[in-house]
């Protein structure tokens, strides 16, 4: 193994058209993840270790259950990690078996998939991104963070930084969508929240941002399926989030699991050393993902496992991750045949080492069980969190008529109808493990505590909806879903509930997907309400009461009809264990909508992929005619989404027209609330390069600010546009460029902004 810890060397080159190269400046490299003192302490440690003692830090194993050999393999420092042990007292057992137990007293790190929270569910990192409030994102990870250290858990493999531009991928959920800015803004604050502003922040956990790379471009949309990805889509769109996480100092990568241009990701040294070690200079370790170096056999990559482990190995995985038997295991005897070196073993022991010194592992290893019980005391200062977050996170896609805020004392009886209205395992969404489920609140919970005594609130599922194959994870649901309706029991639902609503003032809907029907073995290859929703919808929309449509879901749906027929539709993806309370509050105008679409919306499956920072190409004119069917443009464009409140944004300003290469200049413009409510509104700044090296996006959103703004009130938000928001990864040259040209800049509300500006830059 190579380069760990190596500097960075961006190959960078002047452009056909003559720009200045971007010079590789130190900001570009990561901060140090490891103090010297850390690194020598490791090596200290690393000089009185036995080989298979230094080998058995490479190795991660699930506990489930009983496993009795796991304990042995603790005592002999055969294990460095393990994943899924979430009860204190079992962790310090075992951390008790390692630290009392083995020659070196070596802590184990404890690892789970803090993804959205820990004991208290914020929404899914979709909804988080949904926000556009980094400041948000931070604080809610850092609180899942503290949970989870205070729980004895160490480490997370989170955040998700994977672009997802075809929605039929389930994973689009895990992460922020569909555009690089968005997703690296949220890959930096997680991480910050995560780790605190370094590794080894009390009471905070190791960052592992994942899964490096290319795993959201898999073909069809299908999970684990191969992504072929170009250069210049790697570097430009790909890869960015994953540096700004480094930048950020996430202490760990995960190495994905599928074929990146036809060699598998966990085994692909050109990513994970010359890329990340190499040019990045990444100090911290790689662990693969679940399985994915044993996989490298059945990719038909590795010959058997032990060539499956000298391969991972030697392209820079540090850590295997494994359910219960591993690859890893051969190492071993690698060693002793000389297929891989003594120097190549420190080299990959020594950031774990380093790692769990840094994180003060060796001065605390074990959880104190009265501080885990103290954070659950807390819980109800985090719910209150998660309820604003649930709030911050939901899109109004539409409100005609202003049907939307609900008027706390026009109804006498509500109806709430849809499979979504009472499911708290799925308002919580996919990962979720440590959580108690009876803290959540459901939709009908929170509505009816916000109605009252006086309003009648009626509930009904209506229809039933599942999955075609179970899910993978279904034996981890805390809720178990209810056995397949018959048919008589189908109609007789559907007939309650039509009859529900046809005694209501107003009708709730509470649609979308299931949570298992997104996340990970999730993909899909339709976008239509599953089950009988579209049926239930229509036909309670024909009974011509006031209806709102509530959206419980982590991917675009088929909404051409309801965004023709029902007047309000409020996405909340999968709002958390307060998701309840927060709906309340948006329906009834406690809390404004200020949320935004981090992904384009598209009519149907068949638009994809649907990205707005897409090419010119052959005749722009006809961008939106594509298709002879229909427009090749979204339902909804992403970064849309309305208000309560109306906002004008008018007078953009660029502090200079022209600059050098290298320069920056200041775009301004005035946000102003000219509605009746104080409300969120979030400002997005696109750029546009006219000519250059290569073909350049129609619009990139290059910064954003979410603002708060009470009637009248008006804001002038700055944004800077320099090398960063200029430069490019060039196919034509093979390297990062900023070149001369002239630039459009827009200010708006959402990626079709109007307002425009414009400005020269020279060599
Ligand atoms: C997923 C990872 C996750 C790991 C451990 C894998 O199946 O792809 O994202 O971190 O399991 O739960």
């Amino acid at each position: 193994m190579q380069k760990f810890g190596g500097a960075i060397a961006c190959a960078l080159t002047a452009t056909a058209s003559g720009a200045a190269p971007v010079v590789p400046s130190a900001e570009q490299a990561p901060p140090a993840v490891f103090s010297p003192a850390t690194l020598a302490r490791a090596d200290a440690l690393l000089g009185k270790m036995s080989a298979e003692e230094k080998l058995g830090q490479l190795n991660q194993l699930f506990k489930f259950g009983k496993a009795p050999k796991l304990d042995v393999m603790v005592r002999e420092g055969k294990l460095g990690s393990l994943l899924f042990v979430t009860d204190p007292a079992e962790i310090n057992r075992l951390q008790r078996l390692a630290v009392e137990g083995s020659r070196w007293g070596i802590p184990l790190l404890f690892g789970s998939d803090v993804v959205h929270g820990y004991r208290t569910i914020f929404p899914v990192p979709i909804a988080l991104a949904a926000s556009w409030d980094t400041a948000m994102v931070e604080h809610v990870s850092a609180i899942g963070a503290m949970e989870a250290r205070a729980g004895g858990i160490s480490w997370t493999f989170a955040p998700m930084v994977d672009v997802a531009r075809d929605p039929r991928w389930g994973r689009i959920v895990e992460g922020a969508g569909e555009d690089v800015h968005l997703n690296a803004e949220m890959a930096a604050a997680q991480v910050r929240g995560i780790q605190g502003p370094r590794l080894g922040t009390p009471g905070r956990l190791l960052a592992s941002v994942k899964h490096f790379a290319g795993y959201g471009a898999g073909e069809g949309g299908r999970d684990h399926d191969a992504a072929n990805i170009s250069d210049a889509q790697l570097y430009n769109t790909y890869l960015p989030p994953f540096r700004a996480a480094l930048q950020a100092g996430a202490g760990s990568v995960m190495s994905a699991y599928m074929d990146l241009n036809d060699v598998p990701a966990t085994g692909n040294r050109w990513l994970l050393s010359d890329v990340l070690r190499g040019q990045w200079g990444f100090q911290g370790f790689v662990v693969s993902d679940n399985n994915a170096v044993l996989d490298l056999e059945s990719h038909g990559f590795a010959r058997d496992k032990r060539d499956a482990a000298e391969r991972a190995f030697h392209a820079g995985v540090n850590m295997e991750m494994a359910s219960y038997v591993n690859a890893y295991a051969h190492l071993p005897e690698a060693l002793k045949d000389g297929a891989i070196t003594a120097a190549e073993v420190d080299a990959a022991v020594r950031p774990i080492l380093a790692t769990k010194i840094q994180l003060g592992l060796f001065e605390q290893p074990y959880v104190d069980e009265a501080l885990a019980r103290d954070v659950a005391a807390r819980a109800p200062a985090h719910r209150v969190e998660a309820r604003l977050a649930a709030e911050r996170s939901a899109v109004l896609l539409r409100n005609e008529g202003k049907l939307l805020p609900l008027s706390p004392t026009a109804y006498r009886r509500v109806a709430l109808l849809g499979p979504l209205g009472d499911a708290r395992q799925d308002t919580l969404g996919p990962w979720v493990f440590a959580h108690d489920l009876a803290d959540t609140v459901t939709l009908a919970q929170g509505l009816r505590a916000k109605l009252g005594a006086d309003v009648r609130l009626d509930v009904a599922p209506g229809v039933q909806i599942k999955r075609t194959t179970p899910s993978p994870f279904e034996s981890i649901f805390k809720e178990r879903s209810p056995a397949k309706w018959d048919a008589a029991r189908a109609a007789d639902e559907l007939e309650r509930a039509l009859a529900l609503a046809r005694d209501a003032d107003v009708v709730v809907l509470a649609l979308g997907e299931k949570q298992d029907m997104i996340g990970e073995s999730a993909s899909r290859s339709t976008f239509a309400l599953p089950g009988e929703q579209q049926q239930l919808m229509e036909r309670v929309v024909a009974l011509g009461k006031p209806v709102v449509l509530l959206l419980m879901n982590g991917r675009p749906l088929d909404l051409g009809w309801a965004n023709a027929h029902v007047p309000a539709i409020l996405e909340l993806w999968y709002p958390g264990a307060q998701g309840g309370a927060a709906a309340a509050n948006l329906l009834f105008g406690d809390a404004s909508p200020g949320g935004k679409l981090p992904f384009s919306w598209p009519r149907n499956v068949g638009q994809v992929p649907l990205y707005y920072s897409h090419n010119l190409t052959q005749d722009p004119s006809e961008q939106g005619r594509r298709y002879w069917n229909e427009p090749s443009t979204p339902l909804f464009p992403f970064g849309f989404g309305l208000s309560y409140s109306t906002f004008t944004v008018t007078d953009i300003r660029l502090d200079k027209t022209e600059m050098s290469a290298g320069g920056s200049l200041e775009a301004s413009a005035v946000i102003e609330n000219t509605g009746t409510r104080p409300a969120d509104e979030v400002v997005q700044l696109y750029v546009h390069q006219r000519h250059g090296g290569a073909s350049r996006p129609v619009r990139e959103l290059k910064g954003f600010e979410r603002v708060t703004l009470r009637p009248s009130e008006k804001k002038t938000v700055r944004f800077s546009i320099g090398p960063k928001e200029l430069g490019y990864w060039s196919a034509a040259t093979r390297g990062w460029v900023n070149e001369a040209s002239t630039f459009d800049v827009w200010i708006g509300t959402d990626s079709k902004a109007a307002l425009k500006a414009s400005f020269t830059q020279t060599r």
